[in-house]
C-alpha cells in the first residue's frame, strides 16, 4: 500500500502557527470522521448523492466490456484520439501519462507492441487541434468522444469538426471510428449516437466528471492502449478496502483530509501544492487540481449559508520546480500545506558516468539520477521544514497500474471526505455556469437572446 507520512505538519515542528496538535485534532475529529466515513459508505447507493464512484472499483461489467471492445479492435487502428475536457479528459491523460513508457506516442510500432498512440484533445485551441488533425490520419484513429452531458460546447464542437472530416474519408463507414463515452439516456451525444448507431459506453448515473477516471471515461482508452487495467482496480478496490476504516488513526484520506481542513480554517494554509517528484505524475497533479478545485471551492455550504471556501491547489514538479517555485515555498508567505509524493523505485535505472572526478561535479559520478531525484526531494522536504512551511508525503513503492489506481483513489476519498468537513456539495459546480450562459449566449444558442444583449451592454460598458 501507498505510505503516508504527517509528521511535517506537527506544531512541535513546524511551530504553532504553522502546525497542528494531531494527537489532539485526530482525538477531536475522531466521532466526526467515523461519521463522516459510515455516512458517505451508507448513502453511497441513494439516486442522487453521486457517490456511485465509491463502487467503480467492483464493476467488473465494465471492465470485461471495455476489454472485449479492445480485443474486437486490435490492430485496426494506429491512434486513439480522446476529446473531451475538464473531468472527462484529466484522469485520462494522469493515467496514460503515468502508466505508459515515456514518450509513447514517439515509440515505433513494434516497440508499443502494436498498439495505438493516443492523444487527448481537451481543449478547443485551433491552432492546436489543426496541428494534431495534420498530422493524425484519421482513417486509422479511433475517437473517443466523452462527454457525460453530452451538449459540452467544446467537446461537441471538436466532434462535429472530426465527424465531418471522417465522412468525407470513410463515407457511411465513418461510424467504426467513433465510440460515444456519455449518459446512458440523457444528452445530445446519446441521441445522436443512437440515431447515427454509433458504439457507446456509459458515465454511470451519479458519478460527476472529476471523479470518472475508473469508469469507462477512463478505462476504455486505458484498454485500447495496452494499459493493465485489472491491476488498476485491483488497487482501486484495495484502496476502497482500506479506507473503509473509520478509524482516522488508520485511515490516509481521512488523515490528509482533515490535515488540508484544519491547516485551511486554523492556520490560513489556503494553497494546497501537489508536488510529486516524478515527470509521469504531472497529469496527476492536473488531476487534483482540478478535483480539489471544483469539488471544494464553493460559495454556499449545505445550510445555504455564504461560506465561500476551498483552498487553492497548485501543482509543482520535483525536481523542477525547485528552480522555480520552491523560493516562494520557503520564502513566501506561509499559506501552503505542501504534498509531496515521492517514488521509492522508478521503473528504470540510469547511472551517472564516473567522469570528471576530480571537478566540483565528480561527487556526482557512480550515483543514479534516481538517487539524485530522490535525494532532492528529501532534501527539498527538509529545507521546507526548516522555513517551517508544513508538508506531507505521499510515497508510492513503484508506478504501476496497482499504485496509481491506489493513488488516485485515495485523493478521491481524501476529497470526500474534505466535502463533508466543509459542509459544501462536494459535487456541484454551479460557479462555472454563468460563464457557460453568457458563451451560450455569444455563440447565438437559441433560448439565449437576452443573456446576449444583456452581456453585449456589459462587454461595451
Ligand atoms: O468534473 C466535472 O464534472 C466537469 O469538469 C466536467 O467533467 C466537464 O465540465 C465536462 O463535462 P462533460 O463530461 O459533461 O462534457
Amino acid at each position: 500500500m501507498l505510505r503516508f507520512d504527517y509528521n511535517n505538519v506537527k506544531e512541535e515542528v513546524v511551530g504553532f502557527e504553522n502546525g497542528l496538535d494531531i494527537k489532539a485534532a485526530f482525538e477531536k475529529y475522531k466521532n466526526q470522521i467515523f461519521k463522516i466515513i459510515m455516512h458517505l459508505n451508507s448513502i453511497k447507493d441513494k439516486p442522487g448523492a453521486m457517490l456511485q464512484w465509491m463502487n467503480l472499483g467492483y464493476n467488473e461489467e465494465t471492465v470485461w466490456y471495455v476489454k472485449e471492445y479492445a480485443a474486437l479492435v486490435e490492430g485496426r487502428f494506429d491512434n486513439v484520439l480522446v476529446l473531451g475536457i475538464g473531468g472527462s479528459a484529466l484522469g485520462g491523460m494522469a493515467v496514460c501519462e503515468s502508466l505508459l513508457p515515456a514518450y509513447w506516442n514517439l515509440l515505433t510500432k513494434e516497440q508499443r507492441n502494436n498498439l495505438p498512440k493516443i492523444f487527448f484533445l481537451d481543449n478547443i485551441d485551433p491552432d492546436q487541434m489543426n496541428g494534431l488533425l495534420d498530422i493524425l490520419d484519421l482513417k486509422r484513429t479511433i475517437v473517443c468522444v466523452v462527454t457525460k452531458s453530452g451538449s459540452t460546447a467544446e467537446t461537441m464542437s471538436q466532434f462535429m469538426i472530426i465527424k465531418k472530416r471522417l465522412e468525407e474519408l470513410l463515407d457511411e463507414n465513418y461510424r467504426k471510428n467513433i465510440v460515444a463515452i456519455t449518459d446512458q439516456n440523457i444528452g445530445i451525444l446519446r441521441q445522436l449516437s443512437d440515431q447515427e448507431g454509433y458504439k457507446t459506453f456509459v458515465v454511470p448515473d451519479d458519478v460527476g466528471g472529476r471523479f470518472s477516471v475508473f469508469s469507462a471515461v477512463g478505462l476504455l482508452p486505458f484498454a485500447l492502449v495496452g494499459i493493465d487495467i485489472d491491476q488498476l482496480m485491483q488497487g482501486v478496490k484495495d484502496m476502497d478496502l482500506a479506507l473503509k476504516n473509520t478509524d482516522i488513526w488508520n485511515n490516509v484520506a481521512a488523515q490528509n483530509a482533515l490535515i488540508h481542513y484544519l491547516l485551511d480554517i486554523e492556520k490560513n494554509k489556503n494553497i494546497s501544492v501537489m508536488m510529486p517528484y516524478s515527470n509521469k505524475l504531472k497529469y496527476v497533479a492536473d488531476w487534483y487540481i482540478q478535483l480539489w478545485a471544483e469539488s471544494l471551492g464553493k460559495e454556499v455550504d449545505k445550510n445555504g449559508n455564504v461560506v465561500n471556501v476551498g483552498q487553492t491547489p497548485i501543482r509543482a514538479i520535483g525536481a523542477t520546480d525547485q528552480h522555480s517555485q520552491i523560493q516562494l515555498f520557503n520564502e513566501g508567505p506561509n499559506n501552503k500545506i505542501i504534498n509531496f509524493i515521492r517514488i521509492d523505485n522508478f521503473n528504470t535505472t540510469l547511472e551517472i558516468p564516473k567522469i570528471f572526478e576530480y571537478t566540483g561535479i565528480g561527487y556526482l559520478g557512480g550515483k543514479t539520477i534516481n538517487y539524485l531525484l530522490n535525494a532532492e526531494a528529501d532534501a527539498t522536504k527538509v529545507a521546507l521544514t526548516d522555513y517551517k512551511r508544513p508538508n506531507v508525503t505521499i510515497t508510492l513503492d513503484k508506478i504501476d497500474a496497482y499504485h496509481i489506481g491506489q493513488l488516485l483513489y485515495m485523493l478521491q476519498v481524501q476529497t470526500a471526505i474534505a466535502g463533508e468537513l466543509y459542509n459544501i456539495n462536494t459535487y456541484n459546480q454551479p460557479g462555472v455556469e454563468q460563464a457557460k450562459n453568457y458563451t451560450y449566449a455569444l455563440m447565438g444558442r437559441v433560448g439565449y437572446e437576452d443573456s446576449r444583449q444583456i452581456l453585449e451592454k456589459k462587454m461595451n460598458t
